[in-house]
Order: structure tokens, then C-alpha cells, then sequence
């Protein structure tokens, strides 16, 4: 069912208010600090993005078997994915079509059938109404047009997308490269193994950003700096809605821990000897943050709440077997742990000094070419003209920069 969006068919900023940001990246600005405090802008990028554009939510076995299900809530449906008995995942709005109650109450879950608390209409796990009392001498009513309404889903490296939109194309279509520059890899064996959940002061975006560039590390992250140098790596320049780097591993460490050791864990299957010392770092648009380490796969999930609140789940993964035969992740988790609560402190710090009166825009520094990439898949979509800024090209792509080198983001 699309979400409609009269009230939000013009764009939620001026041209005048874009063109800074949609520069070549030596010229830019940053984006004006509106976009990080108006609830306007927000309830915009809400219709726009989050109910158009497919996002993860979560893990296909996180419903492992049928009847096995989950809830999650994008822009604010409220959403049950569910495996049927022909072991396909599906989902559905947590929707009655009696009286709209939410059919399905507990996060998570198993169950044969679908039961309405209110009125006990029964759903089947595909979603087709099965039963339903006192309607049998109703007129024009056929229980075949009282399903629990579907929502778009698709299944990539048992990453869960869903999308809210009718409109928007398909999965693959829509990812443009993402696909293509994953594809020696399969992260469909990857489990969870540990979770860090955040409540950051600041607005979805100004965590994107930070995640972005290395600029800060030396004076905010100590440690990460010294396992990978902040001025050290290189960009990719992809076609699809994504963004992303690398950066190598200084000597004597083989991931980031606290350490900088694996505590014995195995390389992840899908790791080459190019980038068993390297740490790869995505964002798929627009929040699903992706980095690959040479033993585990880390993401974070970031979901806007309010301007100036967002939710963040960090999720550390590694292979099933790995996962089984008990290493420990205690020490990678502590490393995130210590180093998401620097970021989220300076990204509350700038939502807090960003909505000041006297604040205007600043300029990107050359480290922050990953910024000004992120930046721009935001802008060209607020300004609905079609029109795609080319990214900024630092020299020496694709090549592990030198200490000295002057450019890298991660
Ligand atoms: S609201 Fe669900 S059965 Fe009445
Ligand atoms: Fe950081």
C-alpha cells in the first residue's frame, strides 16, 4: 500500500538553499543546519525515503522457520515479517482489516495462525483472512478482500529489505552496483552475535556524516587511530545509492578490538588475502551503515525518531560456525562500544551548537570527500530535479594512500 504524499510533493528545501552542497567537492558547503532541526524536513524525508526506498530490517533468520516472525517499524507502520509454510518470508502491515488493531502484540516470535486480540479474526501466515465470525450473511463481502495488507520484500546475502512504496523499482534494480561489488562475498552465513543499542541526541544524518570521515579521529578516537591511521585508505566511486572506503590496518594488528587481536576467531570466509588488512567501510542509503572486517561484519542501523533523536542498533556478525565453536566478541564489541559513544558524543555536541542563531554553514576539509558523498545523495534528492552532482575525485583512488598523503576518507 503506498503512503500518500500530496503534502509532500515539493521540496523541502529551496534551490538557493542546495546549490552550496551540490558544488564539486573542493567548492562545497556543508548542508544548511535546518535539515538537522526542522520536524518539516524530517516528516519529508520520511515520506520520501523511509516509506520509498527499500531499506534492511533485519536478518532472514531472525525467522528462521515458518511460522517464526518479527516486528519492525518503518516510518511508523508498524510492520510483522513472517516466514510462511512454503518457508517464504513475507510481511504484512500489523493491521487488522476489522477495526485496524495490531494483530500481532509480542517483538518476536512463533505462531501458526495470525489472531486478532480484539475480535479473534484469524489470518493465515500468508495473510489471507481464514476465519472470521458473525459475517456470513454480510452483503458484498468476500473474505478474499480482507487480507493483511503486503508489503514489498526481498532477500539479498539474508539481509532483509523492505520497501513501502508501489512505485519504487525492485531491489536490484534500485541498488545499482551495491549488488555487483558484493558479489564475491556471501553474507548469508552470517549470525548475530552481539548488539549495542544507542539513543543519540542528534539527527540520522549528522551520524551519517560522522561516520563518513576519519577528520576526527586522531583527537576522538586514540585507539581506533592506532590500529588504522585516520589519513590511510581510499574511496570507492560507486553508480548506485551508496558510499564507501577502506583503511588499512597499521602493523601488528589484525582487526579492531581493543587489542587489535582477533581473540582467536577465523578469518570470515569471504575474505581475500587483499583485504584480510583492510576494513571496508558502507553506507547503504540511507542508514544502514556496513563495515567489513577481516573477521567479522559490523553494522549500525540508524532510525530517525525526531530531529534530534535517533535510534541506533550496532550489530556484530560473524559465520555460523564461528558463532558455534564460541569465540568471543567481547573485545571487538568493547572496541565499538568505546568508539560509537566518542561519535554519538560530538555528533549531540554538534545537533546542539548546529541550531544556534549564529550558525552558519562550514566547508568541507580534504578529508571529507566521503562527507560531501553522502551529503549530495541527500541534496540531489531533496531538490526533485532529476539532476545527480558528480562526486568529488581525490587523487591517488583506489590506492593506499601514504602517512603523508593528504586525502582519505574511510
Ligand atoms: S479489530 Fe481485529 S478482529 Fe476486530
Ligand atoms: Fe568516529
Amino acid at each position: 500500500m503506498s503512503v500518500s504524499a500530496s503534502r509532500f510533493d515539493h521540496p523541502p528545501l529551496t534551490p538557493e538553499e542546495l546549490a552550496a552542497t551540490r558544488k564539486p567537492f573542493r567548492a562545497a558547503s556543508l548542508l544548511p543546519g535546518r535539515v538537522f532541526h526542522d520536524p518539516a524536513v524530517l516528516a519529508w524525508e520520511v515520506e520520501h525515503f523511509f516509506a520509498r526506498d527499500w531499506l534492511v530490517v533485519g536478518r532472514a533468520e531472525e525467522a528462521p522457520e515458518h511460522g517464526s516472525y518479527f516486528l519492525v517499524e518503518v516510518a511508523g507502520e508498524d510492520i510483522v515479517v513472517v516466514r510462511g509454510r512454503d518457508e517464504e518470508l513475507r510481511a504484512f502491515h500489523n493491521v487488522c482489516r476489522h477495526r485496524g488493531t495490531a494483530v500481532v502484540e509480542e517483538p518476536c516470535g512463533k505462531i501458526v495462525r495470525f489472531q486478532c486480540p480484539y475480535h479473534a479474526w484469524i489470518y493465515d501466515l500468508d495473510g489471507s483472512l481464514v476465519r472470521a465470525k458473525h459475517l456470513e450473511d454480510l452483503e458484498d463481502f468476500d473474505v478474499k478482500d480482507y487480507g493483511l495488507v503486503p508489503i514489498r520484500l526481498a532477500v539479498w546475502q539474508g539481509w532483509v529489505f523492505l520497501c513501502l512504496s508501489d512505485e519504487t523499482p525492485p531491489l536490484e534494480a534500485s541498488l545499482g552496483d551495491w549488488m555487483e561489488h558484493h558479489a564475491r562475498r556471501d553474507m548469508s552465513t552470517l549470525r548475530r552475535a552481539g548488539r549495542l543499542e544507542y539513543d543519540v541526541k542528534a539527527n540520522w544524518k549528522i551520524i551519517a556524516e560522522n561516520y563518513s570521515e576519519c577528520y576526527h579521529c586522531p583527537g576522538v578516537h586514540p585507539l581506533l587511530n592506532r590500529l588504522t591511521p585516520y589519513d590511510l585508505g581510499g574511496d570507492w566511486y560507486p553508480t548506485g545509492p551508496w558510499k564507501g572506503g577502506w583503511m588499512p590496518l597499521d602493523e601488528g594488528y589484525d582487526t579492531m578490538s581493543m587489542d587489535g587481536g582477533r581473540e582467536g576467531r577465523p578469518l570470515l570466509p569471504f575474505t581475500t588475502p587483499e583485504d584480510d588488512r583492510k576494513i571496508l567501510y558502507h553506507i547503504l542509503w540511507p542508514n544502514l551503515i556496513m563495515s567489513i572486517h577481516p573477521d567479522y561484519v559490523l553494522t549500525h542501523h540508524t532510525w530517525p525518531i525526531e530531529p534530534g533523536l535517533s535510534k541506533v542498533y550496532c550489530d556484530l556478525y560473524v559465520t555460523a560456525d564461528t558463532l558455534e565453536a564460541g569465540f568471543s566478541v567481547a573485545s571487538a564489541l568493547d572496541f565499538w562500544d568505546l568508539t560509537n559513544r566518542q561519535d554519538y558524543h560530538v555528533c549531540e555536541m554538534q545537533q546542539r551548537g548546529s541550531a544556534s542563531r549564529s550558525f552558519s554553514v562550514g566547508r568541507y576539509s580534504n578529508q571529507e570527500a566521503s562527507v560531501h558523498a553522502f551529503d549530495i545523495m541527500v541534496a540531489d534528492r531533496y531538490a526533485m530535479d532529476g539532476v545527480r552532482t558528480s562526486r568529488g575525485r581525490r587523487t591517488g583512488e583506489g590506492k593506499v594512500r601514504s602517512r603523508r598523503g593528504s586525502a582519505a576518507a574511510r
